[in-house]
């Protein structure tokens, strides 16, 4: 018997349905399918449709998560959002999903930790089963980065794109879920990719907005120098305290920002082409929610099974950071809880 602890139930996710590809972008900016293909990998990515938000694209996928896990909503305990891109400032995007959801019983809240947010999300979601408040969270990443990137930039508007992407995980007693977490930040690097606009640094004024400060600014050299440092030191850091050798692997799911960054951080691993999951052609760079939006496309490629030891290592604004060990399954249906669904709050 093991500790109690956090396993993935169900899986789901959302993109929207309008693709935008290189050669769409090479029409109005100069750039060019080449040149974003050999230094991203990415080909195409997808942009939010103007009656789609984080919100909407968050409750579909967190539904479909749900079914696939087959709990009904009024059983989920906690929603957590992670997204930098929120519908609002306040309330969270969190509480509209749940309201969308029917998730009546559920407390909701957002997490900002940027591209590492889902993984952040997913570490406070396993600390609140394991310490016994919550059964069942709903753990969802959601991004809408086409409403916060300056279209006229071409070094910043080819990388990203929109997508939601959701697990649901609940209490187990098996050698299921997640074992490890590692997470970190440096915030005296926050300048290197930030918003500067639109806060309570910096309120929205017609300056903010004819300086273009509510958009996305990054020095692209200095992220991916941070990257590929910290993307090989959190994988061991994690493996090692998962009690796992790299061997042990069977994939490694960074989150999917440039094709260059995660071959550089297999390549110092060590990890066979075959262990290492990448999707970031098909959707560009969905921040939080790249990494679930990857997960559910990995199990709908087989590259997933009851039993198979994944890391997931995520990195970004803040600059931040964060791994998880997980031990994926059991396959929904083979597996009942320790005990039935509730809300902690209202046993
Ligand atoms: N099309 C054509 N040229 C472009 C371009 C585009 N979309 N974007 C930038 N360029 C130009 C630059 O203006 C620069 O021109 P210059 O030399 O005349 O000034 C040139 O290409 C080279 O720029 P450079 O920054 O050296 O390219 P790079 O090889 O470092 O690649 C990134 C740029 C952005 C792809 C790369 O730095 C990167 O991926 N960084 C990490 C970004 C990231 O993942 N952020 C999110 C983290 S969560």
């Amino acid at each position: 018997m093991v500790a109690r602890r956090a396993r993935v139930a169900g899986w789901g996710k959302y993109v929207p349905a309008n693709v935008v590809t290189n050669r769409d972008l090479s029409e109005t900016l100069d750039t060019s399918d080449e040149w974003i293909r050999s230094r991203t990998g990415i080909a195409e990515r997808r942009v939010a449709g103007s009656d789609e938000a984080t919100a909407s694209m968050a409750t579909i996928a967190g539904r479909n998560a749900l079914a696939v896990a087959n709990v009904a909503a009024e059983d989920v305990d906690c929603v957590l959002v992670a997204t930098c891109t929120p519908d609002y400032s306040m309330p969270a995007t969190a509480n509209l999903v749940q309201a969308g959801l029917g998730a009546t019983r559920a407390g909701a809240c957002d997490i900002n930790a940027a591209c590492s947010g889902f993984v952040y999300a997913l570490a406070l979601g396993d600390s609140c089963i394991r310490a016994g408040l919550f059964r069942t969270v709903l753990v969802i990443g959601a991004e809408t980065f086409s409403r916060i990137v300056d279209w006229n930039d071409r070094a910043t508007c080819v990388l990203f794109g929109d997508g939601a992407g959701a697990l649901v995980l609940r209490a187990t007693d098996e050698d299921y879920g997640l074992l490890a977490t590692t997470v970190g930040s440096d915030g005296s690097r926050a300048d290197l990719l930030l918003v500067p606009g639109g806060g309570s640094r910096m309120p929205a004024s017609a300056s903010t907005i004819e300086d273009r400060l509510h958009m996305v600014r990054m020095d692209g050299r200095e992220v991916f120098r941070f990257a590929v440092g910290v993307l090989p030191r959190i994988t061991e850091q994690v493996i090692a305290a998962a009690g796992w050798t790299l061997d042990d692997v069977d994939l490694f799911v960074a989150h999917q920002a440039n094709v260059r960054i995660i071959q550089s951080a297999a390549r110092s691993l060590g990890l066979p082409d075959e262990k290492v999951y990448v999707n970031v052609h098909r959707y560009g760079n969905t921040s939080a929610a790249s990494i679930p939006i990857a997960l559910c496309e990995a199990y709908e490629e087989g590259r997933l099974h009851d039993g198979s030891a994944v890391v997931l290592a995520g990195f970004g604004s803040g600059l931040s950071w964060a791994a998880s060990a997980l031990r994926w399954g059991p396959t929904p249906g083979r597996v009942g809880l320790i005990a039935p669904p509730g809300n902690a709050f209202q046993d």
